[in-house]
């Protein structure tokens, strides 16, 4: 039979972490960055009581939900669309803005998904080069064009863990043209704990043309969910819920999510936790030569040139110790692997592996 012919899609797939290894009974999924502590009790209880309303649709604009985010943060409601993941912002924001021939920056080692969606709605991605990991203002301000129309940075940075200093991100703002639209991805930033850096919400809450998204998939442990936000000009917002799909976030995921924001308590517990292991496993990282980034959010990418083992030999080793990780081939950075920190158990494994692994 022939099938009715497809669009050429070009575009690469997201890989995700654990894939490859189902084969693995009990595994220790250290691969996708999602909380060690898991979501609060307040809003596991909020969306167990969801359980007799599934049959009703969840409100379409996400109304309550947007309510518990501005009093948080102090911000316009109106400024604030909801997606089923901070993904789906990513997607609209292309959507909106995004014709074939226009271009879009990304940096070389930026989180993967800003690329996937702009080539996704026609745009060719352009790499801005990184130093050391980290990424350059001046080397997105090279990659400029008359076609330049977004661009993409997440701060701080998966799978790098670097990020731009307050300083560079209003210096990045300010050198940019103002048409072209700056996406600052805060997924991590309640983890940082660093004088020179805040948030792209804070530096860029009054920008007209900047869009921030945030996420509820890292602190506040609700990635199973799909629940992510973004917040940008009326203008902008608008446009977006043009293009939305009816019902986007489902009722569980607004439900749970509403209490996670406000339950401070457990959010500091889950920051406390990722510093005191992100810190204890620096410095093994460091006396196995192993060498990373510093501790910033919940990860770490961790390069083998230094040890006498290399990163696919310790990936095995580690799945042997149903520790999994994640690969980097497809970022394209050699011989590392990227750690999530874990649970306070899974992290103890994990040093006493390693460190057997490179002695
Ligand atoms: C930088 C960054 N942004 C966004 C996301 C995805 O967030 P969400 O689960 O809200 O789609 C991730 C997930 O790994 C991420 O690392």
């Amino acid at each position: 039979m022939i099938l009715p012919k497809l669009k050429n899609i070009t575009v690469e797939r997201y890989v995700e972490g654990l894939s490859k290894f189902k084969k693995i009974e009990n595994p220790i999924k250290l691969s996708a960055n999602e909380s060690a502590l898991g979501a609060s009790p307040k809003a596991i209880n909020s969306f167990e009581k969801q359980k007799d309303k599934i049959f009703n649709y969840p409100e379409s604009n996400s109304n309550l939900l947007r309510d518990s985010i501005s009093k948080k943060f102090n911000i316009d409601p109106d400024k604030i669309i909801c997606g089923s993941g901070s993904d789906q912002i990513f997607d609209f924001i292309c959507k909106i803005f995004l014709e074939r021939g226009d271009e879009v920056i990304v940096t070389e080692f930026g989180f993967i998904m800003h690329r996937i969606y702009a080539s996704l709605h026609g745009a060719k991605v352009l790499l801005a080069k990184e130093k050391n990991f980290k990424a350059s203002v001046d080397e997105i301000l090279k990659n400029v064009t008359d076609k330049t129309k977004i661009v993409f940075i997440a701060n701080p940075n998966n799978p790098t863990g670097t990020y731009l200093s307050k300083d560079e991100m209003f210096n990045l703002r300010k050198k940019l043209r103002s048409n072209i639209l700056l996406v600052v991805d805060d997924a991590y930033f309640e983890f940082i704990d660093k004088d020179d850096f805040s948030s792209g919400l804070d530096i860029f809450k009054d920008k007209a043309n900047v869009l921030i998204t945030r996420t509820f998939s890292k602190i506040y442990g609700l990635a199973g969910l799909r629940l992510g936000w973004g917040y940008s000009s009326k203008q902008i917002i608008d446009a977006m819920y043009k293009i939305k799909p009816p019902f986007n976030v489902n009722r569980a995921a607004l439900a749970a999510g509403a209490e996670a924001i406000k339950d401070n308590e457990w959010t500091k517990r889950a920051i406390d936790h990722n510093k005191l292991w992100s810190e204890k496993i620096f410095t093994i990282l460091e006396e196995n030569k192993i060498v990373s980034n510093k501790p910033t959010a919940n990860f770490f990418l961790m390069n083998f040139d230094k040890t006498k083992i290399n990163s696919d030999e310790v990936f095995e080793k580690l799945a042997k110790e149903r520790l999994i990780l994640r690969k980097m081939e497809q970022y394209k950075i050699p011989n590392s692997l990227r750690l999530t920190i874990g649970t306070g158990e899974a992290n103890q494994h994990f040093i006493k592996s390693i460190q057997e692994i490179c002695k």
